[in-house]
Parts: structure tokens; C-alpha cells; sequence
């Protein structure tokens, strides 16, 4: 079983790993005393975070790898598995569109479906079968709150972490027997980069997340400290955040909560009334590396 307390406990490899939560995870692994395998297209980044997981003792490697690139997803796979077994792998690098539905483009659609979903599904399936051969190992996956309660104007984001929820769902039970465990995340707001590279349809809901209440949103740290101690429990769902309480609502009355999400939908200012006609805003300088294709 994969175990994560305070001490030396294998290797582990964690994608988007340059910044925000995979940082975050990444350094707390080292703490904790594994190696770690830095994944991200910012290479500056992953290399700055790797000389801070080092620092605990613990050797930690920077790849450049686009996550959504199938064939340098296996080739960086054959590479680090012969460099020995992996322990964890955890999914979590990520992009998000913020715009009306009627206005994302097939171009927004292929980058967050290419990055969330399609990455996270290719790097399992690369070193999913040399956990499975060992009868040990865990996959863990950083996907939403918005994978678990519908928003509006996170349409296209929201699809891909529904899809990430759901495949970690179906996976979960397929290996509980296997040795192998799943654990996903699902936070609500964390103060990171993401929004920075998040492509807006919506100038009011930007401004919102480029600057928060103060009291607003959880740190990287402690989604970090939360994944990696729920795979030491054995896996499951966590979700996080005062956001959650919408997860709760709808599953305990569905329908309350979807009125629930219309009000505040129409409150933000991000319900189809508000943003008709709203063109999608260019990602904000700086983030080039994780912006999709022109279109
Ligand atoms: N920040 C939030 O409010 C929040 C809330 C819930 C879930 N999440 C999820 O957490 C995860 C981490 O995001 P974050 O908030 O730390 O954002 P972040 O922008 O700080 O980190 C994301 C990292 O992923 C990397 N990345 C982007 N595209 C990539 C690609 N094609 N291949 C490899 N790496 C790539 C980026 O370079 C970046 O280093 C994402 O999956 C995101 O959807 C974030």
C-alpha cells in the first residue's frame, strides 16, 4: 500500500507540477520523504520546484511534457519507469475556460478537454500496468468542485472534471482489488496561477477572481496536505472548501440546488442573460506555455 507519513516511501510523479497545487504536492512528498518526478511544459518552473523538493533530501527530477501529447506522454512514461517503479502518480495539471457556453471555441474545447481529461487518462494508462504487475501503487487526480456541481459558464472546465470524477469513480472500484488505490480532490476556489492562464468570457467574473476577498479561497498547501493524506487513507473522494456545501445541497435535494447555483449564477453576473454576446478574453501575458492554439 502506498503510505506517505514521515518517511522515505518511493516515488512518486506529479504533473503541473511548476506551480500551485502540484507544486505544492510535490514539495510536500519530498517532505515527507519520497522522490519525486516534476511534470509540467514550464520547464523554469518544474526546475525551480524540483531544487525545492530536493532541499528535503529526496531526489527530484524536472520533464518537460504537454500532457495532452500522447506519444511524449509514453515516451516520458518508458523513460521514468526505467528508472524504477513509480508509487503515485498524481494528475494535476489543468487549464480552465471561464466563458459562456455559446462562446467557447473548438479550439477552448480541445485545450481543456486535451489537458484535464485526455492527459490525465494517458499518463494512468501509461503507468497504470507497472503498478498493477507490482500489486501496489496509488493514482490520484486534483479534479473540481465544478466536477461534482454544475456552474455556469465553467460549461466546457466543468465537462472535463465531471470526466475526471467520473473515470476515477469507475476506476477506483475496477481496481479494489488490485493493490492499487484512487484518490480524487475536488476544491472549490485555491489561490494559484490557474486564473491567470484561464481564458474569460466574462470581464466581471475575471476581475472576481483576479482579486479576491481576502478571506476567499484555500492555500495550495493544504490541498496538497488533503490529497496526499486521503491516499494514505486508502483513497476516495474529498472535497473542499465552503464551496462543498453545494455538493452536499445537491445531493441531498437535487433540485434546491440547482436554484441555488441559477441565483448565484444571476448574482455574479455569469447566467446566459448576463454574458450574451460577451467574446472570449485572451489569456493574460506570461502563461503562453499553457494558452491553446489560435483560432
Ligand atoms: N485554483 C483553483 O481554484 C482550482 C480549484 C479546483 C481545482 N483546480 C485544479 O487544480 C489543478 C492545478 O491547478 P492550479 O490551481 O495549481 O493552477 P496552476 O496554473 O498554478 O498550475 C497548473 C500547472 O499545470 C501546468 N500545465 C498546464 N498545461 C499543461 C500541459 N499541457 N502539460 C503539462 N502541464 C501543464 C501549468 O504550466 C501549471 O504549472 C488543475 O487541474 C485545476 O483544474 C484548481
Amino acid at each position: 500500500m502506498f503510505r506517505t507519513r514521515q518517511r522515505k516511501v518511493g516515488r512518486a510523479v506529479v504533473t503541473g507540477a511548476a506551480s500551485g497545487i502540484g507544486r505544492a504536492t510535490a514539495v510536500e512528498l519530498a517532505r515527507r520523504g519520497a522522490d519525486v518526478v516534476l511534470v509540467d511544459v514550464d520547464g523554469a518552473g518544474a526546475r525551480a520546484a524540483a531544487a525545492d523538493a530536493r532541499r528535503h533530501g529526496v531526489d527530484a527530477v524536472a520533464h518537460v511534457v504537454d500532457v495532452a501529447d500522447g506519444r511524449a506522454i509514453e515516451a516520458f512514461a518508458s523513460e521514468v519507469l526505467a528508472g524504477g517503479p513509480v508509487d503515485l502518480l498524481v494528475n494535476n495539471a489543468g487549464v480552465c475556460v471561464v466563458a459562456p457556453f455559446v462562446a467557447t471555441t473548438s479550439a477552448d474545447w480541445e485545450w481543456v478537454l486535451g489537458v484535464n481529461l485526455r492527459g490525465a487518462i494517458a499518463l494512468t494508462r501509461a503507468l497504470l500496468p507497472s503498478m498493477l504487475e507490482r500489486r501496489s501503487g496509488h493514482v490520484a487526480f486534483v479534479a473540481s468542485l465544478a466536477g461534482l456541481v454544475g456552474a455556469p459558464a465553467m460549461v466546457a472546465y466543468a465537462t472535463t472534471k465531471f470526466g475526471v470524477v467520473g473515470f476515477a469513480e469507475a476506476l477506483r472500484v475496477e481496481l479494489a482489488t488490485s493493490g492499487v488505490g484512487v484518490t480524487t480532490v475536488c476544491p472549490g476556489y485555491v489561490r494559484t496561477g490557474l486564473h491567470a492562464s484561464t481564458r474569460y468570457g466574462n470581464d466581471r467574473f475575471a476581475r472576481f477572481l483576479d482579486a479576491p476577498p481576502r478571506w476567499y479561497g484555500m492555500t495550495p498547501e493544504r490541498v496538497a496536505t488533503e490529497l496526499l493524506d486521503a491516499a494514505s487513507r486508502g483513497g476516495g473522494v474529498v472535497a473542499l472548501g465552503p464551496e462543498k456545501l453545494g455538493w452536499w445541497l445537491k445531493r441531498l435535494a437535487p433540485e434546491a440546488a440547482f436554484h441555488v447555483a441559477r441565483w448565484v449564477g444571476g448574482r455574479v453576473g455569469v447566467d446566459a442573460a448576463s454574458t450574451a454576446g460577451a467574446p472570449p478574453r485572451a489569456p493574460r501575458p506570461g502563461r503562453a506555455a499553457a494558452a491553446p492554439p489560435p483560432h
